[in-house]
């Protein structure tokens, strides 16, 4: 195990939202933090002061400082080139969610990767939740069996106020990115527990929903919730669900062919529940067991961290293949596989949800047929056969919408459109 105590890892972090998480618990994995980088030049400058590192607001320039790697936790589909960049530049990536938007950008991550030698890590802090890591533990155990079935969902409502707080510009990712894309958070645990890969999917999204305020009061033009169906490498079968429908939490069930595990609904959710029928457990097991699981090490830092420890794991993760020279289990690849889901499963629901192969970039001669696969619906860079952004077709906000919105952006000190 590697010790946290070790050199520190000189970072520098792009992105003061979300990216503020890594800012204030580097030292606990052992990165110094030494250089911000962020166009909100206010935000930018009050953090600077407040955490007396270098700041800045042109990513070039970032690059040039000092740093043995950066973390990227800039717009949600900008990641990939961003990516490359840092990697040209000699650093190693620890990147947001999601690793690309488009299957050209995902070939040339894996490239970019393999070329630069470099450390790249997929933050998908959700795995490394306490349930998740005890439901690896188990599976591994062979304590359920063979995977056969498994569920992940990342089911999160807010009201309209938030979701604009959190959202500024109607260009905002936020507000137009496909139901579809934003799969990481249900599809990964269930890759990490089974060590299974997706090979195809169907996507299926229920369509914005005109009689619900959160959404019509809001600047978003998608979708209120997908599901995608994936058939996974060793035949097994996943149903992921993600978007902003009530009932609020983060479940995960594997589904084996000699029980079942899955973490709780009701209570603390963070306590698993086991099952296994009573005519094949074994003669000391009990047919039902729910306990709450610790995390198999570094409890006591994890459990400060937010996202249920998984902020601190995938840091220490990303510290541990720097330092080891071995890249992490959440790797360029991988990342890319749970990445590119949510954009397959978009082309699949805009077919009526016709199954699609998720092709596996870990192959020179696969890649080589995606590298020119630029379809997005981003309308910053919308061309004429690019897709729409829901079901619906294109989704025009109200003018009560438009006004509140103007509005809770002020408040975050955005004047703009
Ligand atoms: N894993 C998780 O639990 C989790 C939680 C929240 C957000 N995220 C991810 O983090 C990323 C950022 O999300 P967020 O919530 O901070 O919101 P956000 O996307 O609004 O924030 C991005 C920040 O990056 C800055 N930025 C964008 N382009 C830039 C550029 N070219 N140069 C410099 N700065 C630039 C923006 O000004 C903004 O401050 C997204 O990819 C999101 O999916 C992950």
């Amino acid at each position: 195990m590697v010790n946290i105590d070790e050199k520190p890892i000189r970072i520098g972090v792009l992105g003061a939202g979300r990216g503020r998480s890594y800012m204030g618990m580097a030292e606990v994995v052992g990165f110094e933090l030494v250089a911000i980088c962020d166009t909100w030049e206010e935000r930018l400058s009050q953090l600077g002061k407040e955490l007396n590192v270098a700041t800045y607001s042109d990513y070039d320039k970032f690059l040039e400082h000092d740093t043995d790697a950066v973390v990227l936790c800039n717009y949600f589909h900008q990641h990939a080139p961003f990516a490359v960049k840092a990697l040209d530049a000699g650093k190693h990536v620890m990147s947001e969610c999601a690793a690309c938007h488009t299957l050209a950008e995902g070939v040339a991550l894996a490239r970019s990767v393999e070329r630069s030698g470099k450390i790249y890590m997929f933050v998908e802090n959700y795995p490394y939740m306490v349930f998740n890591q005890e439901m690896r533990r188990l599976y591994q155990e062979d304590r359920v069996g063979e995977f056969k079935y498994g569920e992940g969902e990342y089911v999160h409502p807010d009201p309209a106020e938030v979701k604009l707080a959190r959202s500024c510009g109607s260009h905002h990712w936020r507000n137009w990115i496909p139901a579809t894309y934003y799969c990481t958070h249900s599809i990964a645990p269930v890759m990490f527990i089974t060590d299974t890969r997706p090979t195809k999917v169907n996507g299926f999204v229920v369509p914005y929903d005109f009689g619900d305020p959160t959404q019509t009061m809001s600047a978003k033009r998608h979708d209120t919730c997908a599901v995608i169906i994936c058939r996974m490498n060793n035949d097994a079968v996943m149903k992921s669900l993600h978007g902003t429908l009530r009932g609020h939490g983060n479940y995960v069930r594997i589904h084996g062919n000699k029980g079942v595990m899955e973490n709780c609904r009701h209570g603390d959710k963070s306590r698993l529940r086991i099952w296994r029928e009573p005519w094949e457990k074994d003669e000391d097991e009990l047919v039902e067991t729910v306990y709450k699981p610790e995390f198999p090490t570094y409890h006591n830092q994890a459990a400060k961290t937010s996202h249920g420890g998984g902020d601190f794991f995938t840091s220490y993760h990303f510290a541990q293949a720097i330092r080891t020279e071995i890249q992490p289990y959440l790797d360029v690849y991988r990342g890319i596989d749970m990445s590119i889901v949510g954009i397959l499963a978009w082309r699949s629901a805009l077919d009526d949800s016709a199954p699609i192969e998720v092709p596996d970039f870990r192959d020179e001669l696969v890649r080589k047929q995606y590298e020119n696969d630029t379809w997005s619906p981003d309308p910053m860079s919308k061309g004429n056969s690019q897709p729409p952004c829901s079901i619906l077709g294109d989704i025009e906000p109200s003018v009560a919408a438009k006004d509140l919105a103007k509005k809770v952006w002020a408040k975050q000190g955005y004047f703009g459109e």
